[in-house]
C-alpha cells in the first residue's frame, strides 16, 4: 500500500507527479504487515489476523499492559548502522502498549515469548478452580482456550488454592470472584466508558478481588457490557445463567429492534428459542457496546400472550379461525366500508420493517386509492444520553424507543407523497375521535411494540369502524378487533430499519415465526392475492389446490385458492428501489454476513 507524502520516491498518478513513501511496515512472527504511525504491535496483529494472546487489552479502554501474556520480542533497526538490533536491550515488551516504528521484527513464538506465555498462564491457574463443566462461560472463554494453546498442560501447584465469594452485583451481573484473572477490563469501563465507577479493585496479592463499593450495586444503562468484556467467567449473566451451554447457541447478526439506535447485534438462539443478545461491534454506530434495554428487551418474542392463530369476531366474541376466513373477511370488510363511500386507513407501525411498510401502504393504495396511511405511536423515554457522558463521539443511547420510525415515513411518503403521510396523533383525529364524524370506514392496524399499546382515546377513536389488527401481543386492542392477524417479531422475519442515524441497516430472520403467526409482509402479499383473486406474481402457476379443514365441509374436499408470492426482504427492496427514486438508496442494502457457526472440534457420542 502506498501514501502520498511531500518526501520520498517520485511516483506519476494521473499524469500530475507526487513524492510517494511506502507505508510502515513491521514483521511479525515472519509475517510484513503495514501500519498507521501510532499503532500498537497487538492492534496491527488484530488487524492483519494474527493472533497474540490478550486479556487486559481491549480497543474501547484504556491500554494498561497488566496481564502481561501478550509479551513479545523485538528487534528494530538502528537510525544510525540501519543494522536490526534487539529493542529495548533484548526485553520482553508489552505488545498490547509498544506502538510499532517501521522496520522492527517481532516475535511471539520465540522461545523467550513462548516461556513466558507459559509462565502467565501457569500463574493465572493457580488460584482459578477447575469448575469448567459447571461454568457458563465455557466454551467462549479465553482461559480455557490460551491454557490449551499457551499454556503448560499439567499443574504443578499441590497447596490450597485461594477461595473467593460469589457476590451479586447489580441487577443483571453475578460475579464468581475466583474465576477472575484481575484483568482490570470491568473497572475501566465503569470508569471510562460510564464513568460510574461502580467496579473496583480491592485487596492486594492472592486476596485480590473485583468488588462494588457497599451498597452501590452496578447500576448503569450499559451495566451488562462488563460480562461481554470478562474474557473468563468472573462475571456472568443472571439472565443466561445455566439456561444453555454456549456451544448449542446459533448466531444470526440483527439489528436493534427496540430503540431508534440502529445499534448492531447478534441474536443466540438454539431450536427456535432465543437465548441472549449480544453486541456486535460497529466503529460507526455502535462502537462495542450495546445498552441493557436493547440486550435484555427480547423477551416478548416467547410472551405467554403472543398471538398465535387467526381471531374473527363471531356474536361478539373472537373466535379462531384459519387464514382463509380471516383475509375472505377482511376483504370484505374493508370493500363494505368503501362501498358506503367511507375510506381505509392504514397505520404502519414504527417497529415494522420498511419492506412490511412498502407492501401495506401499497396494498391499501390497491384497496382503496384515497387510502390514508399513517405513522404508529413513536414512544420516547427521557431524553438521549451518551457514554462517556458528553463526549459527541461516545456510545449513543436513544431516547425513541422504536427502530423505524424514519424507515416507515421515507417508505409510505414515496407511496403517497411527503406531506400525506399522518402521523398517530393526526389520525387520530382523522378518525374523528369517537365522535363518529370521521369519513373512515375501515382501519387496518399494526403493532409489533414489545408491551401492549393503543390508548384509551384510540381505542374510542375506532368506535363504529370495521378494524383489523396485525399484532404479536393480546391486548384491548385485539379484544376490539373484528380481524386479528397474528404478527411476527423482529427475531421472526428479515427486512431494514431505518436508525435515528439515517443508516439503513438489513438483518434476517433468526427463528422460525411461532405457530401460525405470520411475518406482517407475508400478511400482506397473501391479501394481495385475495384481493386480486390471482397469484400476485406470475410465476405460471394459476393457483395451488389446498385441502380445506372450513366448517363441515370433508377434509378431503379441495379448494383452489390463488397463491400468494413467498415474502423476500431482499426482493421487496429491489422492487421499491426500482419503483420509487426516492427509495433508490434501498438497493444497496443488503444483510450482513452470517456470524461463523461453532463448529466441535471432536467427535459427538450419541449415549
Ligand atoms: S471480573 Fe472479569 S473483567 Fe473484571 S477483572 Fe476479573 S477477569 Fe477481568
Ligand atoms: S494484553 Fe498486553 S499486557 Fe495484557
Amino acid at each position: 500500500m502506498w501514501t502520498l507524502r511531500s518526501r520520498g520516491r517520485f511516483r506519476t498518478l494521473g499524469g500530475l507527479c507526487y513524492h510517494a513513501t511506502p507505508m510502515p511496515s513491521i514483521t511479525i512472527n515472519g509475517r510484513r504487515c503495514d501500519f498507521s504511525p501510532g499503532q500498537t504491535i497487538l492492534q496491527i496483529a488484530n488487524a492483519n489476523g494474527l493472533e497474540i494472546p490478550q486479556y487486559c487489552y481491549h480497543d474501547g479502554l484504556s491500554i494498561v499492559a497488566s496481564c502481561r501474556i501478550c509479551l513479545c520480542e523485538a528487534h528494530a533497526p538502528n537510525p544510525k548502522s540501519g543494522q536490526l538490533e534487539p529493542f529495548m536491550g533484548g526485553k520482553l515488551l508489552p505488545s498490547c502498549q509498544q506502538t510499532a516504528s517501521d522496520g522492527m521484527v517481532v516475535y511471539t513464538n520465540s522461545p523467550k515469548a513462548v516461556a513466558n506465555q507459559k509462565a502467565v498462564m501457569e500463574y493465572l491457574l493457580i488460584n482459578h478452580p477447575l469448575d469448567c463443566p459447571v461454568c457458563d462461560q465455557s466454551g467462549e472463554c479465553f482461559l480455557q482456550d490460551y491454557s490449551y494453546q499457551y499454556g503448560r498442560g499439567v499443574s504443578r501447584f499441590e497447596e490450597q488454592k485461594v477461595k473467593q465469594p460469589k457476590k451479586d452485583l447489580g441487577t443483571h451481573v453475578y460475579l464468581y470472584a475466583d474465576r477472575c484473572i484481575m484483568c482490570t477490563r470491568c473497572v475501566r469501563f465503569t470508569r471510562e466508558v460510564t464513568r460510574t465507577g461502580e467496579l473496583m479493585v480491592q485487596g492486594r496479592g492472592n486476596k485480590e478481588e473485583i468488588d462494588i463499593f457497599p451498597g452501590i450495586p452496578i447500576d448503569n444503562e450499559l451495566s451488562a457490557n462488563v460480562i461481554d468484556l470478562c474474557p473468563v467467567g468472573a462475571l456472568l449473566d443472571k439472565d443466561f445463567l445455566f439456561t444453555q451451554r454456549v456451544w448449542f447457541l446459533k448466531e444470526t447478526p440483527s439489528i436493534d429492534p427496540l430503540t431508534a439506535s440502529g445499534d448492531n447485534i447478534t441474536i443466540h438462539h438454539n431450536e427456535g428459542k432465543v437465548y441472549r443478545i449480544k453486541p456486535r461491534v460497529n466503529p460507526l454506530v455502535n462502537k462495542w457496546w450495546i445498552t441493557d434495554e436493547v440486550r435484555y428487551g427480547w423477551k416478548f418474542v416467547h410472551s405467554e400472550h403472543r398471538l398465535r392463530s387467526p381471531l374473527r369476531k363471531q356474536y361478539g366474541v373472537a373466535v379462531e379461525c384459519d387464514y382463509s376466513r380471516a383475509y375472505d373477511d377482511t376483504v370484505d370488510g374493508i370493500r363494505a366500508a368503501l362501498h358506503q363511500g367511507k375510506r381505509l386507513a392504514v397505520m404502519v407501525s414504527p417497529m415494522l420493517v420498511c419492506e412490511e411498510a412498502y407492501l401495506l401502504g401499497t396494498l391499501a393504495r390497491t384497496l382503496d386509492p384515497q387510502a390514508v396511511l399513517a405513522v404508529g405511536p413513536v414512544p420516547v423515554q427521557g431524553e438521549d444520553k451518551t457514554f462517556p457522558p458528553g463526549d459527541p463521539k461516545g456510545f449513543k443511547m436513544y431516547a425513541e424507543k422504536a427502530p423505524n420510525a424514519r424507515g416507515v415515513r421515507r417508505v409510505l411518503a414515496a407511496i403517497v407523497g411527503e406531506g400525506n403521510v399522518q402521523g398517530y396523533e393526526q389520525l387520530l383525529k382523522s378518525l374523528g375521535g369517537g365522535t363518529g364524524r370521521s369519513d373512515i370506514g375501515a382501519v387496518v392496524l399494526t403493532g409489533n411494540y414489545p408491551s401492549t399499546w393503543g390508548t384509551d382515546d384510540f381505542l374510542r377513536a375506532l368506535s363504529g369502524k370495521f378494524v383489523v389488527l396485525l399484532d404479536t401481543l393480546s391486548s384491548g386492542l385485539s379484544d376490539r378487533a373484528d380481524i386479528v392477524l397474528p404478527g411476527a417479531t423482529f427475531a421472526e422475519k428479515a427486512g431494514s430499519f431505518e436508525s435515528a442515524r439515517g443508516m439503513i441497516q438489513a438483518f434476517e430472520q433468526a427463528i422460525p415465526v411461532a405457530e401460525m403467526a405470520k411475518v406482517e409482509g407475508q400478511i400482506a402479499l397473501d391479501l394481495f392475492s385475495v384481493v386480486q383473486g390471482s397469484p400476485a406474481v406470475a410465476d405460471g402457476v394459476a393457483g395451488v389446490v389446498v385441502q380445506s379443514t372450513l366448517g363441515q365441509v370433508a377434509a378431503a374436499t379441495q379448494v383452489v385458492r390463488p397463491r400468494a408470492v413467498m415474502y423476500s426482504a431482499a426482493d421487496v427492496r429491489r422492487e421499491m428501489s426500482g419503483k420509487h427514486a426516492s427509495l433508490a438508496a434501498f438497493a444497496a442494502v443488503a444483510s450482513p454476513d452470517p456470524a461463523p457457526q461453532r463448529q466441535p472440534d471432536m467427535p459427538m457420542l450419541d449415549l
